[in-house]
């Protein structure tokens, strides 16, 4: 079945992500004001979701929402202000995907923004098309290709692949893939990665270990000079929590790192960075 995220919207790897771009852009365009941005999502997703009975929002915004500890980070009040208050109940509300939230960071800071969005689902698409087709963005429904000018010329890139590839999923993109993605961007211009960190399912039952996948890929984003941020929710199950890589002004690694902390500290997660404050790899 071809992936969807209308079922995953504003689960736990939402709130990390979610507020890292927050952090990250909101860091990065204040420190340029007035000038033009241009947005890469290279697998944007829908532009807004319907929170409705037994989806994974439960999980993630379900467990925050009217959490009065959220305002202790400027970036996770906005994101809190702008899509998780105001109403009763968050069931049968809506919640946002990547590109409307990147569009509102740089309309809350007053910058004109041009959205390059790609995506393969024709469904994603037609939604994309009715927010933003109106000639001032650039939908692709394909997938996005290393080096492309709308890549090369972007100021920020979101990598968020709908999972890695595996023998079980053929299709979905290599970790290579998404290397030469991000390599794309220019030396001024950031990018954020947001990947799953799946059990090892050999470690059998309990508090099992990552797969060693995601250590390899941290390892390799670390060995590159990239950032990394873990964050784990659960002991058990087949997705155990997810990894921020990122290469970012440091002001904004440092705006990302302090919003994620805080976030979940907030819901009871446990996060680490690679490299650590004291300059710790692995
Ligand atoms: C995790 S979702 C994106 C969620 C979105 N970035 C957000 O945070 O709201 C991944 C998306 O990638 C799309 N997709 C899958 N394979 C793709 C590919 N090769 N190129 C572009 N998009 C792809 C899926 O259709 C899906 O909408």
């Amino acid at each position: 079945m071809a992936y969807d995220h209308h079922d995953k919207a504003g689960n736990q790897g939402d709130v990390v992500k979610h507020v890292a771009l927050i952090a990250a852009l909101d860091t990065i365009v204040a420190a340029q004001p007035g000038r033009k941005f241009s947005y890469a999502d290279v697998f944007a997703g829908h532009p807004w979701h319907h929170l409705l009975t037994g989806n994974e929002w439960k999980s993630g915004i379900g467990k925050l929402h009217r959490n009065s500890g959220l305002n202790g980070n400027p970036h996770i009040g906005l994101w809190s202000k702008w899509y998780l208050d105001g109403r009763p109940d968050l069931l049968y509300g809506m919640y946002p995907g990547s590109s409307v939230i990147a569009w509102d960071v740089c309309r809350y800071r007053n910058i004109p923004v041009r959205l390059s969005l790609w995506d393969i689902s024709p469904d994603v698409i037609r939604d994309l098309m009715v927010v933003f087709g109106d000639g001032k963005h650039s939908i692709h429904g394909r997938p996005a290709v290393a080096d492309e000018q709308d890549l090369s010329e972007a100021d920020f890139i979101l990598i968020d692949p709908p999972g890695l590839q595996s023998r079980n999923q053929p299709a979905y993109p290599a970790w290579d893939d998404l290397v030469r993605l991000a390599d794309s961007v220019s030396d001024q211009a950031g990018f954020l990665i947001w990947l799953p960190v799946n059990a090892n399912t050999s470690g059998g039952k309990g508090n099992v270990r990552e797969c060693q996948h995601a250590s390899d890929c941290r390892e390799n984003s670390v060995g590159r000079n990239w950032h990394v941020t873990k964050v784990r929710w659960s002991i058990g199950g087949r997705t155990i929590g997810c990894q921020l890589v990122y290469r970012l002004p440091a002001d904004a690694v440092s705006a990302l790192r302090i919003a994620v902390d805080h976030v979940t500290h907030c819901v009871g997660w446990c996060v680490s960075h690679f490299p650590d404050s004291n300059g710790l790899r692995l």
